[in-house]
């Protein structure tokens, strides 16, 4: 049975090969400069001084993630692995075309990732795990090529937001629709007369991946797909000996953050732990769609990668802006001087207002200073604890804490 629904995965990917492919990567690689690359680091490294020569693996890398990495990290090497041989092919392609000397693409199996013999700093698995028949050999598999302090950036479904797609997936099945390009073509058609108000109508106005077949055929007609709920994605990691690091955006999993800082329930949320915020916020946005987690080996050396803003450790961090952050200036709200607002983020009620003094902090941040720099002998440190505190709650940016290590 195991076998039967991998080969059908595998021949899926290979009719359907995601996503859709690409043969230009030049404006991709013009998003990419070093301030991104620093902040990405500082993301899934707190506590490392930046670099940008870290091994990376890239599983079930499909048409052109793996391209995608070898170009954004250019003094990196990139492995790519995928079970479709179109998706490879495609790679491959790319590879030439652009003269991606630091990649490497293999047809192989996540499960099978210890044929290659190495370990990995970075291991990027996104839209893979979820589509197995097991996903816990999978990621056993992975925790297996995970570096001492290596870091996983895992993405996997989320439950409550896909209802939807869970009800057309069987509304599909039970009308025993293929994935012949004339029944993907039906379906699209057959979509636009759905119901306004289907628990789907939200996605298909608003989700790129409903606008071209691969998409439409990747969400509804997949022979094999699970979700994980916050509890079950933390069960997940911990059967696979990895350890939860962080959200990669975890504004929307924060009481701290948009409606619900000034909701009643805020004073009984933050008395749960941080596992038990982000489950039951999970459930009280009600439209999450994917989760996108960093984690790390449970016997990671790197213990301190806790951003800790408790004592004074945090006066030595220093921060770094995040690209896609944005500063707004109409429609302000009393008191505020500006918004600011991650583009990433898909939630309305995720922008932080700041008034004038924050926002001459905000201008000071240049990926050099500390905070204790930026703040000056005579500052106010409550309004800066408070203030940095907030911006790296919010995704506005993330903190190499590494100077901290070094200076205490
Ligand atoms: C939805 S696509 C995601 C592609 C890519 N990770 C991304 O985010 O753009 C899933 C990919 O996983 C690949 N895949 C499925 N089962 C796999 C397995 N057991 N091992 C490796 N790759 C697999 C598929 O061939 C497909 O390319």
């Amino acid at each position: 049975m195991e076998g039967s629904i991998a080969a059908q995965v595998a021949n899926f990917y290979e009719r359907h090969p995601y996503p859709a492919p690409i043969d230009d990567l030049e404006s991709y690689g013009r998003s990419w400069d070093a301030l991104r690359r620093r902040a990405e680091s500082h993301l899934f490294w707190p506590a490392e001084p930046y670099r940008d020569d870290r091994s990376i693996l890239v599983a079930g890398c499909g048409t052109t993630q793996a391209a995608h990495y070898a170009v954004r990290w250019p003094r990196s090497q990139v492995i790519g692995i995928d079970v479709s041989a179109k998706s490879i092919a495609f790679t491959q392609e790319l590879k030439q075309k652009y003269a991606l000397d630091n990649l490497e693409v293999r047809q192989l199996s996540v499960e099978r990732v210890a044929a290659l013999g190495e370990s990995f700093d970075h291991i990027v698995c996104t839209g893979v795990l979820h589509h197995l028949s097991d996903p816990d050999a999978a990621l056993r598999a992975l925790r297996g090529a995970l570096a001492p302090n290596g870091a996983l950036h895992l993405m996997v479904y989320a439950p409550y937001g896909r209802a939807g797609v869970y009800i057309l997936q069987d509304y599909c099945r039970r009308l025993g629709i293929g994935h012949t390009d004339a029944e993907i073509c039906d379906l699209a058609a057959s979509l636009k007369t759905l119901p306004p108000d289907h628990p789907l109508a939200p996605l298909l106005r608003s989700s790129a991946d409903f606008a071209s077949s691969a998409g439409v055929a990747d969400a509804l007609l997949h022979p094999q797909d699970r979700s994980y709920s916050v509890p079950q994605l933390m069960e997940f990691l911990e059967r696979a000996g990895l350890a939860f690091g962080r959200w990669v955006r975890q504004a929307p999993y924060l009481p701290w953050c948009g409606a619900l800082a000034s909701a009643p329930h805020h004073s009984k949320l933050i008395e749960l732990t941080a596992e038990r915020q982000y489950a039951a916020i999970e459930l009280f946005r009600g439209t999450m769609l994917r989760h996108s987690a960093v984690a790390y080996r449970k016997d990671r050396l790197a213990q301190n990668a806790v951003v800790d803003f408790d004592g004074d450790t945090w006066l030595a961090y220093t921060p770094v802006r995040l690209p896609d952050t944005i500063v707004v200036r109409d429609r302000l709200p009393p008191g505020a001087t500006a918004v600011l607002i991650n583009r990433n983020h898909t939630y309305t009620d995720l922008y932080l207002p700041i008034d004038e003094r924050q926002e001459r902090l905000l201008e000071t941040i240049d990926g050099k200073r500390t905070i204790a720099e930026i703040c000056g002998q005579s500052g106010d440190r409550t309004l800066a604890r408070d203030f940095f505190r907030q911006l790296w709650r919010w995704d506005q940016i993330v903190l190499d804490t590494a100077t901290a290590v070094v200076t205490s």
